[in-house]
């Protein structure tokens, strides 16, 4: 089965509409030979330049998605974004659950106290009713899912991931899973500089292919894609997509700068071609 690589870049709370405006036009002028049948590309920037990335990225191979989404289609819910208007916006993508939303960061935050990190409050049950909205809507879900430092050091990264897996796909029927995309992301990875180990980012990502194909069929599990997020760089991606069960790549600091974001578009391209995989 050959899987697709995909390379999703998330701005996270960077970039002014302006600032986004250069680096979406930095990036099409970087990868306008990349076909989508080679690596998919996305950006996912902020909800405020949602619009005016959507109108650039118009009839270029880049895909549109968002940071995350509220469960309702609309209502009282302030300040909240419904996968209603992420559709209308023109986003193919949505991303949930990441580890900044879930509210435990990697690196820590002296602004921010623990109670104000659980603000943001993502859990494995708001995470599985955002999916469950965003795939009614027809939106792609890429769903982040990884273990804390200190849970890795206790021996519990496979329990983590798994719960957190097992908790997503609740309900999620098997029509939509192959919509959904998995990205595993070590929070201690994350804006760290510390890339997870490749062996190790495979294993884990085989685990996670393994209880999909535990809950639905192997057929479906080796259809869902599953990227590695965390310290992703032009330097570390090649060792990463070199290995077989990682489908490219959730890319933080380095999709901010159209020069590294297409770099590590190329090099997984080539890395997949070179395993055989594209
Ligand atoms: P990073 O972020 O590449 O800056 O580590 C990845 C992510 O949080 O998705």
């Amino acid at each position: 089965m050959k899987r697709i690589p995909f390379i999703a870049g998330n701005w996270k709370m960077n970039c002014t509409t302006s600032e986004a405006v250069s680096l979406v036009e930095g990036i099409k002028a970087l990868i306008s030979d990349i076909t989508p049948e080679q690596v998919e590309v996305a950006v996912c920037p902020p909800f405020t330049a949602l619009h005016r990335v959507a109108q650039l990225i118009e009839g270029t191979y880049i895909r549109l998605g968002a940071q995350d989404v509220f469960w309702k289609d609309k209502g009282a819910y302030t300040g909240q974004i419904s996968p209603v208007m992420l559709k209308d916006v023109g986003c193919t993508y949505v991303i949930i659950g990441h580890s900044e939303r879930r509210g435990r960061f990697g690196v820590p935050d002296p602004d921010m106290s623990d109670e104000l990190l659980k603000l943001f409050g993502d859990n494995d049950a708001t995470v599985n009713r955002k999916i469950t909205a965003a795939l009614s809507h027809g939106l792609k879900p890429i769903v982040c899912v990884g273990e804390t430092l200190s849970e890795r050091e206790r021996g519990l990264t496979d329990e983590i991931v798994r719960r957190q897996v097992i908790g997503a796909l609740n309900s999620i029927p098997t029509e939509s899973v192959e919509n959904i995309t998995f990205a595993y992301e070590p929070v201690w990875a994350i804006g760290t500089g510390n890339v997870c180990d490749a062996y190790e980012a495979n294993r884990v990502i085989g685990m996670i292919r393994g209880i999909i194909s535990e809950l639905y069929s192997s057929e479906l599990a080796e259809r869902v894609r599953i990227q590695y997020g965390g310290s992703v760089t032009p330097e570390n991606i090649e060792e990463l997509a070199l290995q077989p069960e990682i489908d490219g790549a959730l890319v933080g600091g380095a999709s901010l700068r159209p020069d590294s974001f297409s770099a590590i578009v190329r090099t997984t391209m080539s890395a997949k071609q070179r395993i055989g995989q594209k």
